[in-house]
């Protein structure tokens, strides 16, 4: 028998005030043509004022709670992928373990950009396989219209706020690519690029949170190979083909990447997830949004192979092959 992690709940949750192409290109030279052209983004969404990560990553965790059957008491474990957390310190997750009153919860925030969310669904895997948690939180969040340069038209029109989430439950399995649950996770960093996208500012840098500075077409280049190559780590290593894939839920930073990752991998476009039109680059929230979305739809079933891979700031990139 092989502990697996089997996602049992699932939420989103985005800022009501949505932000269009064409309203950006009245405040800088830009143009919806540009970038729906060059990215698919048509719209995102823009946390209120006063709207905090904590409070987007709650309402989504209270939404997989809700359909998970569970409340707050019964999670041991919360982990929250953000880059953008309410305060530098204490966690956001700890914000969100009090909201949702998970009080006998551990709670921490992961920092691995647009890869948080692939990190943190990781993490609590492997405290449940160890024992050391039953039920688990999982949530990417961001508030990343507040990293950006609103100047600087080569990275404030791709990016959006937002929060998803998942509730894991331990159960057993066979220990096959049959099995229930997440089937293995693969992460992987490189700090040799930072220089290709960072935020200039930090707490021990400069005391302040800085801003996004990205090398688009750089990022591009690395994104596209290495996506293909964590995928087929992660088909590998279930002894899986292409063909068994039945959704893949990319990161969404662009569609012409995920266009040609799904490519690269032989997949056909229309088994691929895509919602970066409609939500931009919302880092660590991006996939378990699109994951909301594709199973409230109808898409994503009980038992379907899903995908998920992403690659952001650090490097850092990351795969997770699960069995919904
Ligand atoms: O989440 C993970 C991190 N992020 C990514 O994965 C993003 C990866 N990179 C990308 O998605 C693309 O590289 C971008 C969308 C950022 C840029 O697309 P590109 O096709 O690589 O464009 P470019 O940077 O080569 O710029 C082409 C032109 C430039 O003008 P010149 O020098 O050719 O005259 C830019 O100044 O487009 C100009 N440009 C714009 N024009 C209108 C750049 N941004 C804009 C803009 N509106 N917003």
């Amino acid at each position: 028998m092989t502990r697996r992690s089997v996602v049992v709940g699932h939420g989103a949750y985005l800022p009501e005030k949505i932000l269009t192409n064409n309203d950006i290109s009245k405040f800088i030279d830009t143009s919806d043509e540009w970038i729906a052209g060059r990215t698919g983004i048509r719209e995102r969404h823009i946390a209120a004022e006063g709207e905090l990560t904590s409070h987007l990553a709650t309402k989504a965790a209270e939404q997989a709670l809700a359909r998970a059957g569970m409340t707050g008491a019964d999670i041991d474990v919360i982990v929250l992928g953000t880059t953008t957390p309410d305060e530098t310190f204490p966690a956001a997750a700890t914000k969100v373990q009090m909201a949702i009153g998970a009080d006998h919860a551990f709670a921490f925030d992961v920092q691995a950009a647009c890869s948080g969310f692939v990190y943190a669904l990781a993490m609590a895997d492997n405290f449940i396989r160890l024992g050391q948690a039953r039920n688990a939180l999982v949530i990417g969040a961001e508030t990343f219209s507040r990293l950006l340069d609103w100047n600087d038209r080569t990275t404030c029109v791709l990016f959006g706020d937002g929060a998803g989430a998942v509730v894991l439950r331990a159960e057993e399995g066979n220990g096959t690519s049959d099995d229930r649950g997440i089937l293995s996770t693969h992460l992987h960093s490189d700090g040799r690029q930072h220089d290709l996208l960072y935020a200039d500012g930090g707490p021990s840098l400069n005391q302040q949170a800085g801003v996004v500075r990205m090398q688009g077409q750089e990022v591009f280049r690395h994104a596209v190979t290495r996506l293909s190559g964590v995928l087929h780590e992660a088909l590998e290593a279930n002894g899986l083909a292409p063909e068994d894939v039945d959704w893949l839920v990319p990161h969404q930073a662009n569609r012409r990447i995920l266009e040609s990752t799904a490519k690269k991998l032989g997949l056909p476009i229309e088994k691929m997830v895509v919602t970066v039109d409609k939500h931009a680059n919302t880092s660590a929230a991006s996939i378990p949004l699109a994951l909301a979305q594709a199973v409230d739809d109808g898409r994503i079933k009980r038992g379907d192979l899903v995908l998920m891979e992403a690659m952001g700031a650090g490097f850092t990139w990351a795969a997770a092959a699960v069995r919904w």
